[in-house]
């Protein structure tokens, strides 16, 4: 991939999406490991991912692609919410390919770090399924808390399941 990093540390770097992460996007978001945690129900199409990556160019969120030793490896995105108020909620994920080998918490941190030293965010959340181990201890890694358990809120893989918010404040994140 020839293109310059956004984000990056020693272990992950994040890159602006392009035209050429549509086949990779479609393909991951499609996996079952991936959809079933992220709400996708509908099969997504190339075109899905290639309006994703075209509206990043009039959009203040943002969607970075994970990439791990030069191979594409997920995709994590900031979404930002009411200019007052200052806050933005992560979405992440990594392809099985790539699970257990650090890119999650790599490139939240990459993003949660940059929400609040360059954003100027005062509030960073995410959500994820009560079941969904290697999300918490990605949040509870970075320092957020629980702070919420919304009860029976999603249905997936035959059953409803409880939703956990975790979230961190500006003048709490220690980097
Ligand atoms: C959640 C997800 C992003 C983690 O990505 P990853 O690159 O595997 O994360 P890391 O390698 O940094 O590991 C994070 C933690 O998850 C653990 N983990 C990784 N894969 C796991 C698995 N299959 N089951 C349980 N824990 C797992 C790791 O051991 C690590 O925990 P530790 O810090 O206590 O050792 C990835 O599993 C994923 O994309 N899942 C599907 C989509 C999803 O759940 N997105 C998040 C919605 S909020």
């Amino acid at each position: 991939m020839d293109r310059k990093p956004f984000l990056s540390s020693e272990s992950v770097e994040l890159l602006p999406l392009d035209e050429s992460d549509a086949q990779f996007l479609r393909d991951g978001v499609n996996h079952r490991q991936v959809r079933t945690n992220i709400g996708v129900r509908t099969p997504q199409m190339l075109a899905n991912e290639q309006d994703l990556i075209s509206s990043c160019a009039d959009s203040d969120d943002i969607h970075l692609m994970i990439s791990s030793e030069g191979e594409r490896a997920g995709i994590i995105s900031l979404e930002l919410g009411d200019r007052v108020e200052r806050n933005g909620e992560v979405g992440i994920w990594v392809h099985p390919d790539f699970h257990g080998k650090g890119c999650g918490t790599g490139a939240s941190r990459l993003l949660v770090d940059y929400a609040f030293t360059e954003l100027n965010l005062h509030r960073v959340f995410a959500r994820t399924h009560s079941e969904n181990e290697a999300s918490q201890s990605i949040w509870e890694e970075l320092g957020f808390e629980q702070e919420a358990r919304m009860r029976d809120h999603t249905y997936q893989r035959g059953s409803f399941r409880d939703v956990l918010y975790y979230g961190i404040l500006q003048d709490e994140w220690e980097g």
